[in-house]
């Protein structure tokens, strides 16, 4: 059995679809035949400013979500990062080994930065695809399964595993992204050229996992589209139509240009009226189970602990091997 590793950031109430269908489920279906280390990433969300009391309680709602969305707390080591110290030992020593201009390449970093300029980011944001290299390594995983998005980090932690590797001693694998084609990139509702994402400019754009399932529906009737009505599979020509219909494809395991097929001679208010049936069936037993276990605050501490345990025993491990290629004298 192969491992496969994951994070995702707690910075927000819930988890959207573009979370969902381009990273989440793959968790989930990874499950089966490989051994799974996935985690809430409390250390990147502080990369920007965050409330206290709401990182904490969307780091329990994060896990909650993964739980009720399937992710097996008895297959699959769940955990929270700031729980595993070697994340935050090992990104030191690998800041080590980065180049300034390599890092200054980042384009998340660009992006997220942008606003304030960049002499008002902080350096952890800087350094965050580093910190991100560091989770990955310190469990040798076989892939790592994430959206599209996440390319760019995982090519850098490739590049630094293999300087480490060919500097000191083979010590990493070189990890695999695990990018599906057709869900690696969901867009915004309103905005079907943009990603869908957190820090949109509009909720409407975004359907969240534990939105009222009647808003979700709404959303969707109200998706941006075009003006031609015919429903086809064009995601250059047709943004909006093919995003609704990848979304669709996604949650019945159909083709979207089957589905389209489906729709020949209708117009886009019967495909809307049929996606927004499915996502509410789908949505809504996923949010009564994630309230309910956040309901049962010990019960989610338990989950986290024994993910923390397991994910401790295989980092501290790797951590070990690195302070020795790297010179550190061991401690008594
Ligand atoms: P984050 O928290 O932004 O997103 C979590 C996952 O969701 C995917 N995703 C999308 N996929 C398709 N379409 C979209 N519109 C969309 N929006 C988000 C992301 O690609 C991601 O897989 N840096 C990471 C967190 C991280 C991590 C890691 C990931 C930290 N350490 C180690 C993998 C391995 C991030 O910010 O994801």
């Amino acid at each position: 059995r192969q491992r496969v590793l994951s994070g995702i950031q707690p910075t927000a109430d819930s988890f959207h679809f573009g979370n969902y269908l381009g990273a989440l489920r793959q968790w989930v279906n990874l499950q089966d035949e490989h051994e799974p280390f996935y985690m809430v990433v409390d250390q990147h969300a502080i990369t920007v400013e965050q409330d206290p009391k709401v990182l904490r309680e969307r780091t329990y709602r994060s896990a909650a979500q993964l739980v009720a969305m399937g992710v097996d707390p008895e297959r699959s080591a769940i955990f929270v990062q700031s729980h595993v110290p070697a994340h935050a030992q090992l990104a030191w020593v690998l800041n080590c080994i980065t180049a300034f201009g390599e890092a200054r390449r980042m384009t998340q970093f660009k992006d997220k930065s942008a606003k304030g300029g960049e002499g008002a980011a902080s350096v952890g944001l800087f350094t965050y695809p580093i910190l991100q290299a560091a989770d990955i390594l310190l469990y040798r995983p076989a892939y790592v399964p994430v959206g599209e998005d996440q390319r760019q980090h995982l090519e850098l932690t490739r590049d630094l595993a293999h300087r480490f590797n060919t500097r000191y001693k083979k010590t990493f694998r070189l990890p695999e992204p695990y990018i599906l084609k057709e869900t690696a990139k969901i867009y915004d509702l309103q905005n079907p050229t943009a990603k869908m994402s957190k820090s949109a400019s509009s909720p409407a754009g975004i359907i969240d996992l534990l939105d009222d399932p009647k808003v979700s529906a709404k959303k969707i009737r109200s998706a941006v589209t075009d003006s031609d009505a015919v429903v086809a599979f064009d995601p250059v020509a047709k943004p909006g139509v093919s995003n609704l219909l990848s979304i669709f494809a996604a949650l019945t395991g159909r083709p979207a240009e089957e589905i389209a097929g489906d729709y020949a001679g209708r117009g886009y208010g019967d495909l809307k009226g049929d996606l927004a049936d499915v996502v509410v069936a789908f949505v809504t037993p996923l949010r009564d189970r994630a309230l309910a276990l956040l309901e049962d605050r010990s019960a989610l501490d338990e989950v986290l602990a024994s993910g923390a345990e397991r994910a401790r025993a295989v980092a501290d491990r790797t951590l070990a091997d690195v302070y020795d290629r790297v010179g550190f004298v061991r401690p008594l």
